[in-house]
């Protein structure tokens, strides 16, 4: 790559804690290497209408702390048709942006392959609540998100305690159980469902209420990925089969939000830093990403390609945790 003089960054797909602490951190990354940065709002779609805004030092103050993302965010149809990648190269012509940082999950990537294909260098930052980007332990947002939905939980275990309810707590994650099986392990859940486990009703949920019954407990907290069934379908079944009524809570968008964790803003701090070294350093067309402890760059088109599979063995734990016995 030539010497770098002006990016871009964007925020696409959904929003996560810590969005805005990774912009802050290009931002000023950028400006500490005399190279401005120009923020494109709403996604892919604010490159294909020339959507920005000039950031500056001053304009990414007080950025640590603030959930959700100053530069909006949106899911651009138009981005996957090569008429509107076009449009997007325009703008990146005209706005005179050597290369861009997108921060967001697998479907901002995929964008983000594209754009670098038609000549335009691009760094990707993963940000999602879910977790699930294959070449990254971590993604930003998790942690926050896993907090909030832990604090919900505890809220709610309160009142099921007293009452002696069975809940069923629908979490995020439609493709990835990550999320579930953290919150699930940290409050102690009866049963964690989870999109990458097969259901097996009679296994998973009701022999794991009647071992809590046996064991003394009142109240029975079911954890469930929203990719991993119906909860009203599930209250029903656990009615018929077990007689009790279960309570439907669905944390939903609020996970998405509030301040970042500690761990999200630093992640993201050192994320952004090295996404422009990437720039600075004249590489460029790589996923910034977390791996044992440092943070390495992978390439666009192979960082797509990699998988992360739940961890079977910490859904082990979080089973023997409740009732002690396992059979394989
Ligand atoms: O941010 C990831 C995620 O929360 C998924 O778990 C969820 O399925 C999806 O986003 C929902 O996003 P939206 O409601 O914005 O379409």
């Amino acid at each position: 790559m030539d010497k770098v003089r002006r990016i871009g960054v964007l925020t696409s797909g959904g929003d996560a804690p810590g969005m805005n602490a990774a912009v802050r951190a290009v931002v000023r990354t950028a400006i500490a290497n005399n190279i401005e940065c120009v923020g494109i709002r709403r996604g892919w779609q604010g490159l294909i209408n020339c959507d920005f805004v000039k950031l500056t030092r001053e304009s990414v103050g007080h950025l640590l702390s603030r959930g959700g993302t100053i530069l909006y965010t949106a899911r651009s149809e138009e981005f996957m048709t090569e008429a509107g990648r076009q449009k997007a190269v325009t703008t990146c012509k005209m706005l005179g942006l050597d290369g861009v940082v997108a921060i967001g999950g697998d479907g901002t990537f995929r964008g983000a392959l594209e754009l670098s294909r038609l000549g335009v260098p691009v760094v990707g930052i993963p940000a999602t609540i879910d977790n699930d980007v294959g070449c990254t332990n971590y993604t930003i947002g998790f942690d926050s998100a896993c907090n909030t939905a832990i604090e919900c939980i505890d809220k709610l275990r309160d009142t099921m305690q007293s009452h002696e309810r069975c809940s069923i707590v629908e979490v995020m994650g439609r493709n990835a159980g990550f999320l579930a099986l953290y919150v699930g392990t940290a409050v102690g859940a009866t049963a964690v469902l989870v999109p990458e486990h097969q259901l097996d009703f009679e296994k998973d949920v009701v022999e794991r209420i009647r071992a809590s019954r046996l064991s003394g407990y009142t109240h029975f907290m079911i954890v469930l990925a929203e990719g991993a069934g119906k909860a009203t379908e599930l209250a029903t079944k656990i009615r018929d089969v077990v007689g009790l009524k279960p309570t439907i809570t669905v944390i939903g968008h609020i996970q998405r939000g509030g301040a970042p964790s500690g761990r999200d803003r630093e992640t993201a701090t050192r994320m952004g830093y090295y996404a422009v070294q990437s720039f600075v350093e004249g590489r460029g067309d790589c996923i910034i990403a977390t791996q044992e402890g440092g943070i390495v760059e992978i390439p666009i088109e192979e960082a797509l390609t990699r998988k992360k599979h739940l961890q079977m063995d910490r859904y082990k734990i979080m089973e023997i945790m409740q009732f002690g016995s396992h059979e394989d």
